[in-house]
């Protein structure tokens, strides 16, 4: 047979759907792939009943359904305070993964670099080894996750820097970056012509008193900002694979020629079931809020009092805890595994997210049910006996 393709063969499975599929083998309380199990909003899955049957189930336009379109633009306006044209601003994608996938593809040539805080979302280092990118790692600091801004200018000054990934609230870190923090970012994309990809996933899961600031909005920064983000988490339907990007025509055009080919459209159905989502008063996403406070509350709380040391999440429903006091001196890798086979709680190795050498870290998420968070502190309790 002929050599395949070199960049699929550098690539590893990924960890964290590793650690699920480690997590099913042993029955373990899976804490480490971020989905809730908890049911969507009844509104959209009534809605989602009536669409089986009423359609539709051909092919939208490949931009988006025009209803999914205008109430992407209304919501993402109201949020963002900014004018949304959906015919020329919005398109829909299957969910984020694929938005930042065309992103990418629309924007960037080989052997162009693209900035990215470490720790970081795995998908973007596949990513940019399918489009023959460099990554560039600038590292956000634990346990604080704050970064250098010297640091992050090195990184803008060179001329091949194409573009920053700036993951906001942050995977795995939990944080959610200051309005001053991204304004730093925005000035130097401003200065070294830089263009900003967001990955807003988490934008509705913040914690009090922290506030999510859209860097798109900030001045100057609209035209050279390409917003990704997803209905995945925000509607609890992380299966339905919905998102979207947001940005200017011109960045925009681009990224649709590429989407055009590469997926043809989101799925019909679930655009048209989503719509009384996309259309939810203030009020859902308040309540949302109050739902994530909960069972970030339920876990925090229950963590703290085992005896356990971390970083207090500010945003997403992640969070880094040091695995130091229990390791004994096996790797963040081994320590995850055993603790999903002997203690029955599956997470994430830290490294995994990591570019630099930082392995005393291991990624818990809590968008579970009361009775699993409950559950999962109920068997963590008995980790130094059992590991
Ligand atoms: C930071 C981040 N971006 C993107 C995604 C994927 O989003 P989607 O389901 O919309 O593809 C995830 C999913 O866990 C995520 O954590």
């Amino acid at each position: 047979m002929k050599e395949l393709n070199k960049k699929t063969e550098c690539l590893t499975d990924s960890v964290i759907r590793r650690m699920t599929r480690i997590s099913m083998e042993c029955g373990a309380i899976n804490l480490s792939q971020g989905f809730p199990d908890f049911d969507p909003p009844e509104f959209i899955m009534k809605r989602l009943a009536e669409v089986a049957t009423a359609g539709p189930h051909q092919y939208t336009p490949t931009w988006g359904a025009s209803n999914y379109r205008a109430a992407v633009a209304e919501k993402v306006g109201k949020f963002m305070g900014l004018p949304i044209n959906p015919d020329e601003n919005v398109l829909g994608t299957v969910g984020s993964t694929e938005a930042m996938m065309a992103t990418l593809m629309a924007i960037t040539n080989p052997g162009d670099k693209i900035v990215i805080f470490s720790p970081y979302f795995e998908n973007y280092a596949a990513q940019s080894i399918f489009n023959s990118v460099e990554p560039v790692f600038v590292p956000l600091n634990p346990p604080a996750f704050t970064f250098d801004a010297d640091r992050l200018e090195e990184a803008f000054k060179d001329p091949k820097t194409k573009a920053m990934i700036l993951c906001n609230p942050s995977n795995p870190s939990g944080r959610v970056f200051t309005k001053d923090e991204l304004q730093t970012i925005a000035d130097l994309a401003i200065k070294y012509d830089v263009i900003i990809i967001t990955d807003e996933v988490y934008e509705h899961i913040i914690f009090e008193p922290h506030k999510h600031t859209y860097i798109a909005a900030l001045p100057g920064m609209w035209e050279r900002t390409i917003c990704c983000s997803s209905l995945s988490k925000t509607y609890s339907i992380t299966g339905w694979r919905l998102g979207y990007i947001v940005a200017d025509r011109p960045l925009m055009d681009r990224c649709k020629k590429v989407h055009d080919f590469l997926t043809v459209c989101a799925p019909s159905p679930l655009q048209e079931a989503v719509i009384p989502g996309l259309k939810a008063p203030m009020s859902y996403y308040k309540e949302l809020q109050d739902h994530y406070t909960h069972m970030r509350d339920i876990f925090v709380g229950g963590l703290k009092d085992l005896g356990f040391t971390f970083t207090e999440p500010e945003g997403s429903y992640f969070m880094m805890v040091d695995i130091s006091d229990f390791s004994k001196g096996k790797s963040d890798v081994e320590f995850c595994e055993e603790l999903a086979r002997k203690v029955g709680v599956a997470a994430v190795p830290g490294s995994s997210f990591f570019n630099e050498d930082v392995n005393h870290l291991a990624r818990f998420h809590f968008a579970k049910k009361d009775e699993t968070l409950y559950e999962a502190l109920n068997r963590l309790a008995d980790i130094r006996k059992k590991m």
